[in-house]
């Protein structure tokens, strides 16, 4: 986004501090993401990424410092206040959990009946659109246990769409899935961002997809934001710590094991083809 100075921001944390015990997990954290942005939140395990999800979400609230979602501030507000502001937000959980017992539609079909729609060929016609939007129509009637991995995560993506946010959160969305599929999902999320004009805030680890669909990115270390920047500026940033999150460098000395059938280039050739997809080929546009 060029200039933001006039617009209001979706969500707005403002110096959001959390603590569990005596560890201090959250140390004034303040990042904004605009309308129709996707923005995707990095940093390591344990840095406190899917704790700033639950905060946004009004499931946990900041011990000082203050959450704003499209204006209105959802921390340290009565639950039953929290429920309207919810509405505007879909969640994908860490581990994109679907139940079991239930079919694909019935998942999906879980926060309509949640949020007292009961009339039916409202409930299936709201059910089907969410199920094209992620390229599952024909799985209504399928057992999560006889789907793969990457229908599971797009079931999620479905139920997190159904309710018509303004914004979804996702948490770790192509975890566990393989490269191909992340892809795809990586895609599916560009894509409902785009199409859908549905704000979006992504935590991931998965560098490729950053590189392939964020607007920003906003890097989470020790409790605070440590960087922020578009893919661009992170690929030329000269902040080492930051190259290193990038290309996965851990600062092994990969040439001790002295075995020339290891490459430990791997992953930064993974990143270089991300970069390559996205920056370096005259007939693709930037997102
Ligand atoms: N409800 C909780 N009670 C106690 N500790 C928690 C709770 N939720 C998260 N933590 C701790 O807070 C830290 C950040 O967790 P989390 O946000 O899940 O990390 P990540 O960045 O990997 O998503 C971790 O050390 C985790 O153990
Ligand atoms: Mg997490």
């Amino acid at each position: 986004m060029s200039d933001t100075s006039n617009i209001q921001p979706f969500i707005k944390v403002d110096q959001i501090t959390q603590q569990f015990g005596t560890q201090k997990v959250l140390n004034g954290v303040s990042f904004e993401v605009f309308p129709g942005e996707l923005v995707a939140l990095i940093g390591g395990s344990g840095a406190g990424k899917s704790v700033i999800l639950k905060h946004l979400d009004g499931l946990l609230d900041p011990l000082t410092g203050h959450i704003y979602i499209d204006g209105q501030e959802i921390s340290n507000i009565p639950e039953k206040k929290k429920y309207p502001m919810r509405k505007k937000l879909g969640f994908m959980f860490q581990q994109g959990a679907l139940f079991d017992s239930m079919t694909v539609f019935e998942n999906v079909a879980f926060p309509l009946g949640e949020a007292g729609i009961t009339d039916e060929k409202e409930l299936e016609k709201r059910v089907m659109d969410a199920l094209a939007s992620v390229g599952l129509q024909g799985s209504e009637d399928k057992m999560p246990a006889n789907i793969s991995g990457g229908m599971i995560k797009r079931v999620a993506v479905a139920r997190a769409i159904v309710s018509d946010p303004q914004c979804l959160l996702y948490d770790e969305p192509t975890a566990g899935l393989d490269p191909i599929v992340s892809d795809s999902v990586s895609y599916l999320i560009r894509n409902i961002c785009i199409n859908q004009g549905i704000t979006t805030l992504i935590v991931t680890h998965d560098m490729s997809s950053v590189i392939h669909i964020a607007d920003r990115i906003i890097y989470l270390k020790e409790g605070t934001i440590h960087w922020q920047g578009t893919p661009r500026d992170m690929i030329d940033s000269p902040d080492p710590m930051i190259q290193d999150f990038l290309h996965g460098v851990s600062g092994e000395d990969w040439n001790k094991l002295n075995n020339p059938k290891l490459n430990p280039d791997f992953q930064q050739n993974i990143i270089q083809d991300a970069i390559n997809d996205r920056f370096s080929t005259q007939t693709s546009q930037p997102l």
